[in-house]
């Protein structure tokens, strides 16, 4: 009876460890951080400012950029139940995973359980099993009223076939497939399974936490910018120089950055007021404006990035053309060799033939004995 029990123990733990990694790749080197998404699915109808103090976003209007709501029409929005919120997360690579900056802190109260906090209180962005190891839980049966529990939501910063994006982790549900979520993501099917580690589309689990690359756009933004690489993702603005400035990214514009005045406070006491921002040179040219636009082309003033003292800009010309040129867009660089797919049908049959060979040597080691 004994035996039985360890057995039973050993093999859960094997199942365990072959189906418990949410977390993604992320093997960036460069010690810095960047904006990554996770899409929280609220349990039931509340407000969107609930949903600020669960994952303790700072400033509720990143909240409102990262969906794309306008916060002078949308005060505090109700978020229906079962609808998708983009919930903004830091991110840096440690390790070659991806770990967010600043994990939301959750208070356990009477009856919790960590299975109902993973998969019904944070929509199982993670899995009970990580909640437990990064809070070093011995026993996950076991939490207490009153323990503040570190939530560890998926990101990543890489690059995706060399080109930036924004990484979103997105909760698969139940009749989702593949192909829906590259189309309704912009994004491609070869593109998702490489990057998630998918032999194939057929492989998907509902629930599956699913690191989906979204298109950014391209800015100027220097290299020596505090907010390099400053990267939007489409249908969504962000908040940068110390909340002066706000840049907006949408396909319409081919997925230029649009940046201006955001008319905010500084949120850092390093300024007492936004510093101007306007083109060198003219004094009547803003952040934004447009010089000139000929054919598809404009040019415009732009933000090229911040320091402690100074907000700066640039006069670009871009092309507003419809796609069709490089855009530095996901897409514009596509699909997966096949050599890198056999390597990965190796990868995972590797791991596999480790489990059952592990299985089988319990078994023989019991027959032994
Ligand atoms: C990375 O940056 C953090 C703080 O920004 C610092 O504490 C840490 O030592 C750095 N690590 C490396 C390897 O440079
Ligand atoms: C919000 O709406 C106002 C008025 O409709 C508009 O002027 C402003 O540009 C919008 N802001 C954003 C960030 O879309
Ligand atoms: C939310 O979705 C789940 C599963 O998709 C469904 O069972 C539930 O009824 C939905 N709730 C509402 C309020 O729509
Ligand atoms: C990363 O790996 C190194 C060596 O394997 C280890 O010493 C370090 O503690 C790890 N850091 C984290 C954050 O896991
Ligand atoms: C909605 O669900 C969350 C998480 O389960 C809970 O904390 C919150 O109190 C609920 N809100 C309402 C209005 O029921
Ligand atoms: C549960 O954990 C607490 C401390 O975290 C410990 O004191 C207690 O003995 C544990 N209970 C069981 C049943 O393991
Ligand atoms: C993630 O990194 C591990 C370790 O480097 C590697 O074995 C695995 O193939 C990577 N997964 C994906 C999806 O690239
Ligand atoms: C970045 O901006 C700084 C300050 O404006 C400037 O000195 C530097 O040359 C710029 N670097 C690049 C690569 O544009
Ligand atoms: C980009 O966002 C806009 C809304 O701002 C949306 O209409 C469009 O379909 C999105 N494009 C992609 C490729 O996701
Ligand atoms: C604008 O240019 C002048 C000289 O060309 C320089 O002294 C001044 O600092 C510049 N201003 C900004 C905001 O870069
Ligand atoms: C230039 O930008 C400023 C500030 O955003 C705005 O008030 C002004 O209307 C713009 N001028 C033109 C010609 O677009
Ligand atoms: C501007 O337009 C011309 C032709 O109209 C084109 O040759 C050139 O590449 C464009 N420049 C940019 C930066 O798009």
């Amino acid at each position: 009876m004994g035996y039985a029990k360890v057995l039973v123990g050993v093999l859960f733990l094997f199942i365990t460890l072959a189906t418990t990694s949410a977390a993604f790749n992320c093997t960036t080197t460069k010690n810095s951080t960047c904006h990554s998404l996770v899409g929280y699915v609220s349990p039931n109808t509340t407000l969107l400012s609930s949903i600020q103090s669960l994952f303790q976003i700072k400033r509720f209007h990143d909240l409102l950029g990262a969906n794309g709501l306008n916060a002078s029409t949308s005060s505090n929005p109700t978020v229906q139940a079962n609808q998708t919120i983009k919930i903004p997360i830091t991110c840096r690579c440690e390790n070659g995973t991806g770990v967010i900056d600043s994990p939301p802190e959750y208070k356990v109260i009477k009856d919790d359980g960590l299975f109902h906090i993973a998969a019904e209180i944070f929509s199982r962005l993670v899995t009970f099993q990580e909640i437990a190891e990064f809070n070093n839980i011995p026993d996950a049966n076991n939490i207490t009223v009153g323990q503040v529990l570190r939530i560890p939501l998926p990101c990543s910063c890489d690059e995706v076939d060399g080109v930036k994006v924004v990484h979103y982790a997105h909760v698969v549900q139940p009749g989702g497939s593949v192909d829906q979520i590259a189309a309704e993501f912009g994004t491609t099917t070869p593109i998702l399974l490489k990057l998630n580690g998918m032999t194939s589309a057929t492989d998907l689990q509902p629930y599956q936490v699913l690191d989906v690359p979204l298109k950014a756009c391209t800015s100027n933004v220097n290299t020596s910018s505090l907010d390099y690489p400053l990267l939007v993702a489409n249908g969504t603005y962000a908040y940068t120089a110390n909340d002066c400035v706000n840049c907006k990214c949408s396909s319409l514009n081919n997925y230029i950055l649009q940046c201006e005045a955001s008319g905010l406070k500084p949120s850092s006491k390093t300024w007492s007021t936004c510093p101007a921002v306007h083109c060198n040179g003219t004094s009547s040219l803003y952040l934004g404006n447009v010089t000139t636009s000929t054919n598809c082309n404009q040019t415009f003033c732009a933000y090229s990035g911040f320091n402690n003292k100074n907000i700066f800009t640039t006069l670009a010309t871009e092309s507003t053309c419809p796609a069709g040129g490089p855009t530095g867009s996901p897409t514009s660089s596509p699909t997966s060799s096949p050599g890198s797919d056999a390597s990965k049908t190796g990868m995972q049959g590797f791991r596999w033939n480790f489990l059952f060979i592990s299985i089988q040597l319990i078994f023989l080691c019991f027959t032994l004995s």
